[in-house]
Formats: structure tokens, C-alpha cells, sequence
């Protein structure tokens, strides 16, 4: 996900871009506005940790693009790919170190395993939205 920081600051084209760039083939892509409903059921996993009001607060801030990609190694890779969660302990050239303004406004969202991308894809797209 592309998120709503990101997008309002018209990082996204250039992000897309890095992404593919980067040997990451864009299977689905969506540009869409989650609902606070909707975002709390994506970062459900959080919902007991201190910070997941403002999450879901943030996400549901604005809209979003939601990408399926595709890569040998494409967990580990996008996660490289985009540094790490606190922009400011992000290594130079990822996406979230020039793009990320804060932990919270951190410009993009990466599955953190094999399982989750699936049930994040599923998430977001039906089969006929995949190419
Ligand atoms: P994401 O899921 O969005 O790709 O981020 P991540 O794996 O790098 O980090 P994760 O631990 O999954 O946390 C999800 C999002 O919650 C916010 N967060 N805030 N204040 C804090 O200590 C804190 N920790 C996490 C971040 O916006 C993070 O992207
Ligand atoms: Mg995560």
C-alpha cells in the first residue's frame, strides 16, 4: 500500500516507479479510501499495541493505493526496498527514507510474510482484478 501521506504529497507515480524499477512485477492495483472499519480490520494484528487508534485513524485518512507484487524473495526484498519503519533509522535510497516524513506518515505499507501478502492480496482484489 501507497499510503495517505504518500499519496497527498504526490510521491506516488515516483514510488510506483522505484517499485518497478526494482523487478517488482504490479500483479493488482487499486487506488481506494479504506474506512476506519476497514483499515482497523487490516492492521487487526496491532489492535492491542498503543499506537493502533492513530494508525487506523491515519490509514482511513485519505485514499491509498493497493498493489499486488509479484518477485522471487518478494517479501524480503520490498521490505529492504522500503527501509525501515521509522524513516529516520531508514537506509539512504529507500523508499521510505526519501519519501517518509514520520513513523506514523511512513509513505507505504509491505506484507511481513508469504501468508499475510496472501490474505492482504485477498484483502484488496478479486481474481479477475489480477494480471
Ligand atoms: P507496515 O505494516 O505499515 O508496513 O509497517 P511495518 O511492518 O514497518 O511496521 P509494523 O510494526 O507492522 O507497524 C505498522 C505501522 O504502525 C505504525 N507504528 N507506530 N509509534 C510506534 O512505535 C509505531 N510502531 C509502528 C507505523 O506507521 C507502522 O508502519
Ligand atoms: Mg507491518
Amino acid at each position: 500500500m501507497i499510503k495517505p501521506d504518500a499519496v497527498a504529497n504526490g510521491h506516488a507515480g515516483k514510488i510506483l516507479d522505484q517499485i518497478i524499477q526494482a523487478g517488482f512485477k504490479v500483479v493488482a492495483l487499486k487506488y481506494t479510501r479504506l474506512s476506519e472499519e476497514k483499515a482497523g480490520e487490516f492492521y487487526a494484528v496491532h489492535s492491542e499495541r498503543p499506537f493502533y487508534g492513530e494508525l487506523v485513524s491515519f490509514m482511513s485518512s485519505g485514499p491509498i493505493y493497493a498493489a499486488i507484487l509479484e518477485k522471487d524473495n518478494a517479501v524480503e526484498d520490498f521490505r529492504k526496498l522500503i527501509g525501515a519503519t521509522d524513516p529516520s533509522k531508514a537506509e539512504e535510497g529507500t523508499i521510505r527514507q526519501r519519501f517518509a516524513k514520520s513513523i506514523d506518515a511512513n509513505a507505504i505499507h509491505g506484507s511481513d510474510s508469504d501468508e499475510n501478502a496472501q490474505i492482504e492480496g485477498d484483502f484488496f482484489f478479486t481474481a479477475e482484478e489480477r494480471f
